[in-house]
Formats: C-alpha cells, structure tokens, sequence
C-alpha cells in the first residue's frame, strides 16, 4: 500500500499586529510568523473510504471533542468536493502539539493534509490559487501553514509574502497548559487598531531581530494574559532565562516562545523550567 508523510511543524508568530476589521468579524493582522522543528506527523494511504486515526501526546484531548469536525477530515472532504476525486484515505496524525495554543497545530495538520492528499491523489492539476482559496476557507492561518516558511502574513492570513532573512535561531517553545479559544481573545482586544509597522528584508544580528520583536510585539498578548493569567508566568519563566535573547507569546496563547542563540542555550533553558514546572508542555527546537 502506497503510504505518503507530510510534516506540520507549529506556527511562530513572531510579532502579531491587529490593523483593523472586517464588516464580518474577521480581524486584519500584520505578522510575522516563522516556524519550529517540532510539529504533528500524518501519514496518508490509498484507501476507498476516508478515515482518519490520531495517536500521539494530545490525540485524547482531540478526541474529546466533536471528531467530524476536526480539520484534517475538513480539509480531505473539501479537497475531495472541489476536486472531484472519487478516492478515500486513510490517514494517521501523530499529535505531537498541544491543542488550541496559538501555534497553529489545527491549522498545519489541515495544511499538510492538503499537501498530503494531492500527492496521494495526484492531483498535478490542481492550481495554487484554489489551492490558496480552499486553504482559507479551512481557517486564517491554513494559507501561511501550506507553505511553512517565514513569511509575512496580512488581510485576515490570505496576503503572504516572503519573510525576512533571520540570524540562526533556536526556540524553546512552552505551554502552561490552557487551552485559549481564539475568538474570546479577539473579542477582549481593548483599544484602537495598531498602525502596521514596516516589514524589514533581513536582521543581520540577533540584536537587530529581538530589538525589532520586542517593538513590535504581539497586541493579543494582553488580552490573554488578562483572560488567562498563567500566561504571565509563563513568560516570567522564560524571560528569567538567562540565555533568552527574548520571550513572547504566539498567535492568540497561550503557547509562549523564547529565542535563543544556540541549541544547548535552548535545551538547557526548557530542561531548567521542566523541573520547576513538570506539568508544562516544552519543546527546544529549531526554529526557521
Ligand atoms: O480562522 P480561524 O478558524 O483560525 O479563526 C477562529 C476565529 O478567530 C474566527 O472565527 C474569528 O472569530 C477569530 N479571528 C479573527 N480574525 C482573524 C482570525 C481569526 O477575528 N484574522
């Protein structure tokens, strides 16, 4: 049986800007987003029905919710109608990410079922552009997870550009585990609108990145920290690093980031906020 794997690496938002509003709701953002080594795994084979089994750290808490709804099985019905394709799947997701934390882990699993499908059904024709289309459809952050490569990310995640280039990197990325609902966020955000910063073509220093994060910033990082406290915590934990060059949060929380300049920096920075917190989910990783 042909068996084919995509990778779906969490989503990094390294500053996140909220411009405006759509008359529907949606918010508009300017954002930096990168991405990290650690992500969900799914593999894809032929099969006549599709299906869908989840294994991995957090597969009980997806499980716990409504499992029809859950985007990897969105995403094949979707492909599937506009396609056209009259093929099933099997397909496995190792969830290795914690849900509903502001990377993206949703977001990269319906992005990498994409990817996997149209490999597995080999849709050669299928263009970008519905491509593009259908991932929005799927969620906001769908689009800049299809290509998981920093990027720029404007309008409501459908407007990408290429990132920047950055210095080498590591992250070590922790969740206080809470899961935060991203509207609720949006809804809490207090005061006007930012006005979208510039977008510089390369950092040539970790100095020069951390100084242009840190103005930057992320604008839901208040209104979560708000609504979920340890949020706070989390971030004092990584700030209190030593080696961090910066701490912040991703997306909507309550997943935080914190850079560093190496590999052992990174892992011995989480290895410390494990034994203080040892029910805290904490990755050291790459970070690109
Ligand atoms: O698109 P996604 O499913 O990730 O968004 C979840 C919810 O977050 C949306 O229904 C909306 O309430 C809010 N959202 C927003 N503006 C965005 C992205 C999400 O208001 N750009």
């Amino acid at each position: 049986m042909e068996s084919i794997f995509e990778h779906a690496p969490a989503k990094i938002n390294l500053t996140l800007q909220v411009v405006g509003r759509r008359d529907d709701g949606y918010h508009l953002l300017r954002s930096l987003v990168g991405f990290a080594g650690v992500g969900d795994l799914l593999y894809f084979s032929t099969a006549k029905e599709l299906s869908l089994k989840v294994t991995g750290p957090f597969a009980e808490e997806l499980k716990g919710q409504n499992f029809d709804d859950n985007l990897v099985l969105q995403a094949a019905r979707k492909l599937m109608v506009t396609s056209g394709v009259q093929l099933g799947a099997e397909i496995h997701l190792i969830k290795n990410l914690p849900i509903a934390s502001g990377i993206g882990g949703g977001s990269a699993d319906a992005a990498a079922t994409l990817r996997g499908l149209i490999r597995l059904w080999e849709l050669h024709d299928f263009s970008e552009e519905r491509l593009g289309g259908l991932a929005l459809e799927l969620g906001a952050d769908v689009p800049v997870c299809l290509k998981s490569t920093c990027s720029w990310m404007e309008g409501i995640g459908e407007r990408l550009e290429q990132g920047p280039e950055l210095p080498n990197l590591h992250s070590v990325l922790l969740n206080p585990g809470v899961g935060v609902s991203t509207p609720k966020i949006f809804q809490n955000l207090k005061g006007s609108y930012s006005s979208a910063k510039k977008k510089p073509v390369s950092f040539s220093s970790h100095e020069d990145v951390t100084e242009y994060l840190r103005l930057v910033g992320n604008d839901l990082e208040i209104p979560a920290c708000r609504l979920e406290p340890v949020i706070v915590e989390a971030l004092a934990e990584l700030t209190a690093q030593k080696s961090c060059l910066l701490s912040a949060m991703s997306g909507s929380g309550a997943t935080c980031f914190g850079l560093f300049a190496s590999a052992e920096c990174a892992q011995k920075a989480a290895h410390d906020i494990k034994l203080k917190h040892s029910g805290w989910w904490l990755s050291s990783t790459a970070f690109y």
